[in-house]
């Protein structure tokens, strides 16, 4: 089966001031197209630091990434902005919408930088919003919506690309139970669609959509369980 992601011996580090933070330590990691990932780990393992890497949003101190087979460390900061804007979605645990701008403006938003024209971004936003659950919140602005409604706004906007790959970085971790099960139930159709899913989540509720489970300590991959 096709690797959509291969990492091999990454390390990143970061300097604050004179010393050395040594936050992920050499992590070897394949992730076949179309699976769906949940990282676990306690707060500090490194989870964080590992999705931005993964999600082209920082780059490792060593070792290599290979992306759709294509190295990932060996590219530009424009050519990282290309990708990130077309093979991957990013959901954050904050949502991160912009706070003055609808929701249908802020699920446009990737496609102004993907070029396409404002009658084809309002059409295709129309399409995601109503596919999230969202067709009568169109107008709303972020204070207008619950926090499960924000969060999907947020997931129509990683989606809107159509990315091959959607990264959600602790998704569940400001809603509450019954919230979070509409969510997790937004990514379980997100990943019967075809797409590959990573989450990170220290909620076992949650990481149980996942078919795979990763557990990081102290920077290193501790465990990695297929469930089914
Ligand atoms: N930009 C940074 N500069 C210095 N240290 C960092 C930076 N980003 C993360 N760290 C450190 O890396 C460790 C792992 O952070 P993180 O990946 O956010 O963990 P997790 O998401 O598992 O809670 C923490 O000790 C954190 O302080
Ligand atoms: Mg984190």
């Amino acid at each position: 089966m096709e690797n959509v992601i291969e990492i091999r011996g990454i390390i990143r580090n970061f300097q604050l001031g004179q010393e050395t933070v040594y936050v992920l330590k050499g992590i070897d990691l394949d992730i076949i197209r179309g699976e769906y990932l949940a990282i676990m780990g306690p707060s500090g393992s490194g989870k964080s630091t590992l999705m931005n890497l993964l999600g082209c949003l920082d780059t490792p101190t060593g070792g290599t990434y290979t992306l759709n087979g294509n190295d990932v460390s060996k590219m530009t900061d424009n050519e990282l902005a290309d990708i990130r804007n077309r093979e991957i979605g990013f959901v954050f645990q904050t949502f991160n919408l912009l706070p003055r701008t609808t929701a249908l403006d802020n699920v446009a938003l990737p496609m102004v930088y993907a070029g396409i024209s404002k009658k084809d971004r309002t059409t295709r936003a129309e399409e995601v919003l109503t596919d999230v659950g969202l067709s009568d919140r169109m107008d709303h602005k972020p204070n207008q919506l619950s926090g499960g409604q924000r969060q999907r706004v947020a997931v129509g906007r990683a989606l809107v690309n159509k990315p091959s790959i959607i990264l959600a970085d602790e998704p569940t971790g400001n809603l509450d139970s019954k919230t979070s099960l509409e969510i997790m139930q937004l990514f379980d159709e997100i990943h019967a669609a075809g797409n590959t899913v990573i989450l990170v989540t220290h909620e076992e509720e949650v990481a149980e959509h996942a078919h795979r489970v990763i557990r990081l300590r102290d920077g290193m991959i501790e465990s990695d369980v297929r469930n089914r």
